[in-house]
């Protein structure tokens, strides 16, 4: 079979690997899954039923309908005092396409991109589809996994044309200081370089609240979505912001890409982010117990762990053990059937961890953790 070149630079996902072999085992229990286990919440999926009902069912605007790119604006208003126009608002797949949009239409074969190790493998994919350069800085336990701008300094050549980062850190839970905020986006800025900014967990967190680059930097892409924060991962819709320089191209590939998102799923997601927010609360507060219960089981096994201030994962230091990361999740999959993922599976920088999720049941994330404790 022909297949183009840009397909054979995409390289299989190491987490969908786990995922099939696991799929092909009895009593599993999966502590790799990175998608909430609650259910949308009944209001979203009622305002998605009465649309259905009162006939909306048409394409929409490419860019998204009207009044969900407005709630979209306030929230960045309200949390953020950023005051975005409608049309700086781009409604996208899920963050996925939006990162994807982002790419196609700012980056060229031969540029570099500077990627975070480890870091969520979307990215130097949609780099290497290009023929892109994504060039790796690595996030370290010793800084509990912030991106340390010094390090992205280093990392800037004249071939540079965008940093990603994403806070809260999906695959280490780690969170970036107000002052790293303000540091990488001088950084952006002094060498002229877009910042694209991952931001879908930014409302799963303990404690802590995250800044908005966008605040700092207007050269910022944010990339968002409905999937972690309502629990919507199947309903497909994220979005970008960015100054119209930026959105301008991104529309004119989404528009022939997708048209447009589902025309229900708009409707609830425009629900969602008016109705009160106490839905994400319950989720959060829920997570928060697991997250406590999970990062001490795994200490006292004497698998280092920082406690994650964001996020639903947990990214334990497993070198006492004496195996790779992919040795030990193999393992823990064949004696007590147990999905981790490896930390390398997010880049070199990730060996000597896995990461660990606590979007399970409780009493699932109990059992996991008695088997692991019983074969380490
Ligand atoms: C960091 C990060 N970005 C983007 C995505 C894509 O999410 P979605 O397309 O469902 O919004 C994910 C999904 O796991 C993720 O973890």
């Amino acid at each position: 079979m022909m297949v183009a070149k840009r397909v054979r630079s995409v390289v299989p996902s190491k987490i969908r690997e786990l995922f099939e072999k696991a799929s092909k085992m009895e009593d599993v229990i999966s502590l790799g899954i990175g998608e909430p286990d609650f259910d949308t919440p009944q209001f979203i999926k009622d305002a998605a039923v009465r649309a259905l009902k009162s006939g909306e069912t048409k394409y929409t605007s490419n860019l998204g309908i009207l009044k969900l790119r407005e709630a979209v604006s306030e929230k960045y208003k309200k949390e953020y005092g950023l005051e975005i126009d409608t049309n700086e608002i781009l409604m996208t797949i899920g963050a996925y396409e939006a990162v994807y949009l982002a790419f196609q239409a700012l980056i060229d074969e031969g540029d570099e991109v500077i990627v975070p190790d480890p870091a969520f493998p979307c990215y130097i994919n949609d780099a290497a589809m290009i023929g892109a350069k994504s060039v790796r800085v690595p996030i370290k336990e010793e800084n509990e996994f912030r991106l340390i701008p010094e390090d992205v300094n280093e990392k800037i050549t004249r071939k540079t044309k965008m940093l990603i980062t994403c806070y809260p850190n999906n695959p280490t839970g780690g969170v970036l200081k107000k002052e790293d905020y303000k540091g990488i986006s001088e950084i952006c800025e002094d060498s002229n370089i877009i910042l694209l900014s991952d931001d879908i967990y930014e409302k799963i967190v303990y404690d802590y609240k995250p800044q908005c680059f966008k605040k700092y930097y207007d050269k910022t892409i944010i990339t968002n979505s409905f999937s972690k924060t309502y629990a919507m991962t199947g309903w497909r819709v994220g979005f970008a912001v960015a100054e119209r320089e930026y959105i301008t191209p991104m529309l004119r590939i989404h528009q022939y890409v997708a048209a447009c998102l589902n025309t229900p799923a708009q409707e609830a997601a425009c629900e969602a982010l008016r109705s009160d927010q106490r839905c994400v609360e319950r989720m959060v507060n829920e997570y928060r117990k697991r997250r406590d219960y999970v990062v001490k089981r795994l200490n006292d096994m004497g698998l280092k762990t920082i406690l994650p201030k964001g996020t639903f994962y947990c990214y334990p230091n497993i070198k006492s053990t004496g195996m790779s990361s992919s040795q030990l999740s193999e393992y823990l999959l064949e004696k007590c059937r147990v999905v981790v993922i490896p930390g390398n599976a997010f880049g070199d920088n990730g060996e000597g961890f896995v990461r660990v999720s606590f979007a399970t049941d409780i009493e699932k994330i109990k059992e996991a953790l008695d088997r692991i404790e019983n074969v380490i």
